[in-house]
């Protein structure tokens, strides 16, 4: 399952993942926004990143303008990492390396066609593991400082 999570300036670029998702017949849960209405990112990044930590779902794709805020916001959290990626190397090496368990997107800044690829390659790349781990591991720690 994979929680959306946006402001307002994410919302149209949300709502095309959440067509392509349907599409590919890959289940989420839509933690709003639900319109174009102005709505803060922290907060609605929380939405959909309290889903995460719960368990409920493995992943959260998260959309503002630049992609920027919602990922400061998402990695306060408690167990999120959170990468804002604007190109395809980036979404796949924080899968492989950093094992992020929140893709950002912006989108004032990217192309819904070239976020469709970055979701596609988060969505289906695995965590390395190995010597990745113990650094994984050390991000946890931080967060207990
Ligand atoms: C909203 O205008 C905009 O500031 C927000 O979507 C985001 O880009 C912040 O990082």
């Amino acid at each position: 399952m994979v929680a959306l999570g946006s402001d307002h300036a994410g919302f149209p670029l949300k709502e095309a993942i959440k067509a392509h998702l349907e599409a590919e017949g890959i289940a989420y849960v839509d933690c709003g926004a639900y319109d174009t209405g102005s709505v803060d990112y922290p907060y609605q990044a929380k939405k959909a990143c309290d889903r995460v930590v719960s368990g409920e779902c493995e992943q959260a794709i998260l959309c503002c303008g630049t992609g920027i805020g919602i990922s400061m916001a998402a990695n306060k959290i408690k167990g999120i990492r959170a990468a804002c990626c604007t190109d395809y190397f980036s979404a796949k090496y924080t899968r492989l390396h950093n094992d992020a368990n929140a893709l950002c997107l912006g989108a004032r800044v990217i192309g819904e066609g070239a976020a469709l690829e970055l979701v596609d390659v988060f969505l289906h790349t695995a965590f390395e593991g190995g010597r990745h781990q113990r650094r994984v591991d050390q991000l946890a720690e931080l967060e207990n400082l």
